[in-house]
């Protein structure tokens, strides 16, 4: 399996309880790299581009208004298969299907504010990485 990149945001939810710490322990414990990170308040309009592919859904204004709400931490993770395993570690969107030893199952406090985003396919984690980082910002 090759090495793969992968995009992770920290949520305010979970930055708002001072989780930072913990949820990237997590991903470094299951093997995942941070090459990059950076701590920002997205305006809604960035939350509203990021998440566009929601639009018209009906929780798109709540989710760009929880998103917009608060500090977030993007980042980029470096790992064999890591786009599965940020996944994986994350856990279900819905923390009370998210299994065991997740983050979302230990922090999350509804399927809106669940602590953790992370790219579903290879397509998404390269225009996530893109949208929030220039390529001298990831350093391997
Ligand atoms: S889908 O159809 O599989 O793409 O949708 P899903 O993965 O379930 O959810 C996509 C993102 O929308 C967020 N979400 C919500 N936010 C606020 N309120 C409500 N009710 C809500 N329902 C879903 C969910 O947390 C997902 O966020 P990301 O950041 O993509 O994980």
């Amino acid at each position: 399996m090759a090495i793969e990149r992968t995009f992770s945001m920290i949520k305010p939810d979970a930055t708002a309880r001072n989780l930072t710490g913990k949820i990237v322990a997590k991903l470094e414990d299951a093997g995942l790299r941070v090459v990059a990170s950076k701590r920002i308040h997205m305006s809604l309009a960035q939350a509203e581009a990021f998440y566009a592919v929601h639009k018209g859904r009906p929780f798109y204004e709540e989710l760009t208004k929880q998103m917009s709400a608060g500090p977030v931490v993007v980042q980029v993770l470096e790992g064999e298969n890591a786009i599965l395993k940020n996944r994986e570690v994350m856990g279900a969107t819905n923390p009370a299907n998210a299994a065991e030893g997740t983050i979302r199952k230990e922090f999350a406090l509804s399927i809106g504010e669940n602590s953790a985003h992370g790219s579903d396919a290879p397509e998404t984690a390269a225009e996530e990485i893109a949208f929030w980082f220039s390529k001298t910002e990831i350093v391997g």
